[in-house]
């Protein structure tokens, strides 16, 4: 009885107040230059994989041309090193004009031309991480600057700043993207700085859910399982404080998704893509839509796990356990009763932990049973009632996810 409270809880929590500007009301999805191209300057030597309008354009021929676009992929996002190492003469920042030939607008017009969004990159303190001009004191006209090329998306970063000073630059921007009258995505580093600050302030996510869309909170993912997993460790530890501040209008960032990199195994992936949407996350990729494996393409494209992560209710999932370094998740989904459930497993060794569960132990206690559908292969596991069994095995460095829909 418990655990379908604790899940009738975590569906019907009233929000606090979002940021009013229209935008993420499902979280959003679409790629991002920075895991994969990082800071890479050098179009002279590497021309196909440095930070210019040309990658810019191509990754957004890809979505359009690929599915992804289809599918929901919306952003095409910069990240850190598009700028000029200086700004002009009227203060006005200004791209790097070797790599963006064409300035911002015409690259933003093109991106709008494929039927997608630009995305941008900046930072609250004085210089960005890579040590190009920050927008502290510039706040305002760097506002209007992006709105007038057509920004869509603004992910402003804590570096070079005081992160004590978050809690009142972050809104300023917010009111300044606001003032420009243009609907940009206001995505934020604030809770990030004040971590780094270790746990001298403790992170005001009432504050951060009204100035931003979205915001991250840990360290920077990198193309490795074991940041994917100390990243869902950190969700799960702060769960019941995190899930109170996830809705429409505003989500927890737990960064890229890195599925079509080199550094995990398709299982690795699979699971990284899974827990994203079990929290409601964006699915921002960060690979290379050219060259991207066909396994890879399929899983970004998988639209069970996209309804799940895309689900009105914007829930971020409720832990319910963990035993062995196998973890239970539960998220509450439309239609009313309906849930999602991942089985994560952090264990990398034999041949993964084989499971038998009665439904109404997962959350399925509902007398009118479940359609359960397996998400990876799509696979219809039938329907179930609160005391039928589940037999499952949940592979190494894996998740074993389903979609139990109500049934009326
Ligand atoms: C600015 O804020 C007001 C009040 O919260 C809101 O109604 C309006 O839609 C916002 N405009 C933009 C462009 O975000
Ligand atoms: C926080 O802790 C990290 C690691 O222990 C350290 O490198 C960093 O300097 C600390 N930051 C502050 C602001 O004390």
């Amino acid at each position: 009885m418990w655990l379908q409270q604790i899940l009738l809880l975590s569906g019907l929590v009233t929000l606090c107040f979002s940021l009013d500007n229209g935008l993420a009301r499902t979280p959003p999805m679409g790629w991002l230059t920075w895991t994969r191209f990082s800071c890479n300057t050098n179009c002279e030597q590497d021309p196909d994989y440095c930070i210019s309008e040309k990658l810019v354009m191509q990754m957004a021929d890809h979505m359009a041309m690929d599915g992804y676009k289809e599918a929901g992929y919306e952003y095409v996002c910069l990240d850190d090193c598009w700028l000029a190492a200086e700004r002009d003469v009227f203060h006005q920042l200004q791209p790097d004009r070797k790599r963006f030939p064409h300035g911002m607008k015409y690259l933003a017009d093109y991106v709008h031309s494929k039927g997608l969004k630009l995305g941008i990159y900046e930072d609250f303190g004085t210089k960005t991480c890579a040590g190009f001009p920050g927008s502290e004191f510039y706040m305002e006209l760097d506002a209007k600057t992006f709105a007038e090329w057509g920004i869509d998306l603004l992910k402003f970063d804590t570096c070079h700043s005081d992160a004590r000073e978050n809690k009142y630059g972050y809104p300023a921007m917010s009111m300044y993207l606001n003032q420009t009258n243009r609907k940009i995505l206001y995505s934020c580093e604030w809770p990030y700085g004040e971590l780094q600050l270790n746990a001298s302030i403790q992170t005001d996510y009432s504050a951060v859910r009204t100035s931003c869309n979205t915001w991250r909170n840990f360290w920077d993912v990198s193309d490795d399982f074991n940041s994917v997993k100390s990243i869902v460790g950190f969700y799960g530890k702060n769960n019941a404080l995190f899930q109170k501040y996830s809705g429409p209008g505003g989500f927890f960032d737990p960064d890229q998704v890195l599925v079509g990199g080199f550094g995990m195994s398709h299982y690795q992936q699979r699971a990284q893509m899974a827990m994203w949407a079990m929290f409601s996350a964006p699915l921002i990729m960060s690979n290379d839509l050219r060259s991207i494996p066909a396994e890879a393409k399929q899983l970004l494209l998988n639209k069970y796990i996209i309804s799940v992560d895309q689900d009105p209710l914007g829930t971020m999932a409720t832990k319910l356990w963990e035993f062995n370094g196998l973890q239970l998740w539960v998220k509450p989904i439309v239609p009313t009763g309906s849930l999602a459930i991942a089985f994560f497993n952090s264990n990398n060794y034999g041949s993964g932990t084989p499971l038998v569960s009665v439904a109404s132990d997962l959350g399925m206690a509902d007398a009118r049973g479940y359609q359960v559908t397996e998400v990876f292969e799509g696979t219809d596991l039938g329907t179930l009632k609160p005391d039928s069994k589940l037999s499952i095995r949940v592979n190494p460095d894996d998740v074993y996810m389903i979609i139990c829909k109500i049934l009326s």
